[in-house]
Order: structure tokens, then sequence, then C-alpha cells
């Protein structure tokens, strides 16, 4: 089948820091990397490292970055015939501290992302005819997310959508389109208008997602695992054990595996674990795209579990 993705190319330029600076306060850090990135490209690559034909659509500026980001995203196999070049503008940045902990702080220049349009949904909507899935997230504007939706939702794709970063609005009628929505914590409080303290908080607010009209919620809470909210009921499932270096791209390589395991025929539960797995494997490595886990390393890690 395949996996459309539609969404954001970044130049992630990372600084590795003792920890977080506060507000105002310099701090030194030591090595400086620039690494292909964006939420989009990330869980492109998650998908197409895990096995699944991924069809990228974005946007690049007219620069170097650009450049880069397609000839690494080739090198990892995704297809990338429809990310638009973009001369009145930048490549994606993302200005990136990663702290000794594996925590990390991102903001973002938009760019080419914040250029994405309808004349990149005609191209979409070629495509979408018997794709899977079509991936989406939030760092391109969220109106043209949601025709994305549209369009899938017109073709019979499952529409699987991370919520990152959160909008201050999200349009009520963008919940009834998703079938599969992956909020992490805060994007969930800030889209619920609630605060999550504890599990019991977190299955409330996967509840409310459904009352709004999703599916599937996948409810990601790092270190404590992930909360499902599905047609089955609500359920906790704990983390897989791992060392965190960086954190970067661990949602992008849940969503990626996730909707990989999916193309690939797999029963929902096994969509999880590999979920899970790419997301340890991902946050114990550094980096955005060089941290997603191959087919073979996913395999290795979900047999050496207890
Ligand atoms: O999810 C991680 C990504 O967020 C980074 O690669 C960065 O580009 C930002 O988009």
């Amino acid at each position: 089948m395949g996996i459309c993705i539609f969404g954001s190319l970044n130049m992630d330029l990372v600084v590795q820091a003792p920890r977080l600076p506060k507000p105002g306060e310099t701090l030194s850090g030591s090595k400086f990397e620039t690494i292909p990135g964006g939420k989009g490209a990330n869980q492109a690559v998650a998908a197409a490292r895990l096995g699944s034909q991924a069809h990228l659509f974005g946007r690049v500026g007219g620069d170097g970055f650009g450049q880069q980001s397609i000839s690494s995203l080739r090198s990892q196999g995704v297809v990338c015939d429809d990310i638009a070049i973009d001369d009145s503008t930048h490549t994606g940045i993302a200005s990136i501290i990663v702290a000794s902990n594996g925590a990390n702080q991102i903001v973002l220049a938009a760019g080419a992302n914040g250029q994405v349009g309808e004349v990149d949904i005609d191209r979409l909507q070629n495509k979408l005819p018997g794709m899977s899935a079509l991936l989406l997230q939030l760092e391109i504007p969220i109106d043209i997310a949601i025709a994305a939706a549209k369009a899938a939702q017109a073709a019979g794709v499952n529409v699987i959508l991370d919520p990152a970063p959160a909008p201050i609005q999200f349009p009520l009628e963008f919940y009834r389109l998703i079938d599969i929505l992956t909020p992490n914590q805060t994007e969930a409080e800030q889209l619920l208008g609630v605060e999550i303290h504890t599990i019991d908080d977190a299955i409330q607010a996967a509840q409310q997602f459904r009352q709004k009209g999703v599916q599937r919620v996948v409810l990601t809470l790092g270190e404590q695992g992930i909360v499902v909210a599905d047609e089955q009921g609500v359920i906790h499932w704990p983390s897989y054990p791992t060392t965190v270096v960086d954190t970067t791209a661990a949602g992008d390589a849940f969503n990626g595996a996730v909707a990989a395991a999916l193309d690939r025929q797999h029963p929902w539960t096994t969509a999880l674990q590999w979920g899970l797995a790419a997301g340890a494997l991902t946050v114990s490595r550094s980096g955005a795209q060089p941290s997603l886990p191959s087919q073979t390393e996913l395999f290795r890690f979900l047999q050496s579990l207890p």
C-alpha cells in the first residue's frame, strides 16, 4: 500500500548543553550539529526505515538546507517527488537545545513550512487513492492540515494526526476527521484546557478526545508509557525500558512506526508495540532522523524484551 506524509521539513540546529537555560540566562554548551529534522520528514523516515513506501509532501526554501534535507531523505528511501522548492523563503529551521538528561527545548522558524497551501493539497489528492494512511502534524498552517485530512477521508484513507505543536485554537470539525490522534501530555493539556498529573487524568483526557469524534486516541506520556482509548475501551501501557540520551523525534518515531505496522496489515496492538519500541530506541540516541530505528533494530529490540 504505502503512506502519505503531509507536513514539515526542517534543518535542526542542535546545541548540547549541561541543562536547559532559564529565561534570560546565557549558558555555555558543547557540541553543535546541523541535523535533518521536521516532524513530517521525521515521520516519513521512521516509516521508510520500517519498510513502508513513505511519500512526503511539503516545502523547502531555495537554500542549501533544503537540498541537504531532500538528499538525506532520498538516501533513507523516502519518496520526495512532491516536495516543492520555494525560492521566496528559507527552509524551516528548528533551533534545539538538548540537555545532558535528554530533555530538549525547540524554537521553530517556519519558513517554507508556513507556505504549504492548496497547491500542495492538489498534489496530495492525486496520490492518496490506495494509500493506507495520511500522517499529519501541525508545523504547517492548520487550515491546510484540515484540508489534507478532508481529502484523505474522501479517498477512504485513515488520518493519523500528531497535534504538535498544539495550536491555540483547534477547530472542532478537525476531530471528526481523525482516525488516530497522538498528543503528548502537554499537547493534550493545551487542546483540552485541563491539567494531566496522573494516569487517571490521562485516561479521562483520552476519553474526552473520543467524545469529540476521534476514533482512536493514543496519549503519549514519555517514560510513563501510553494511554490508549479506542473502540475496546481505555488502557494504560507502560513504556519499554531504555536509556534516555535525547528525546527529540520520539513522537515522530512513534507515529511513523504505528503507521508502518498498520500499512503492513499488522493488528492495532502490534502497531502500538512498534510505536513504543521505535520511541524507546529513538530516545536512546542523538538527533532526529539519525536516531530513528531500522526494521532489524526494532525486531531485535522487541525480541529482547522479557
Ligand atoms: O519532533 C522533533 C522535530 O521537531 C525536530 O526534528 C524539529 O525539527 C522539530 O520540528
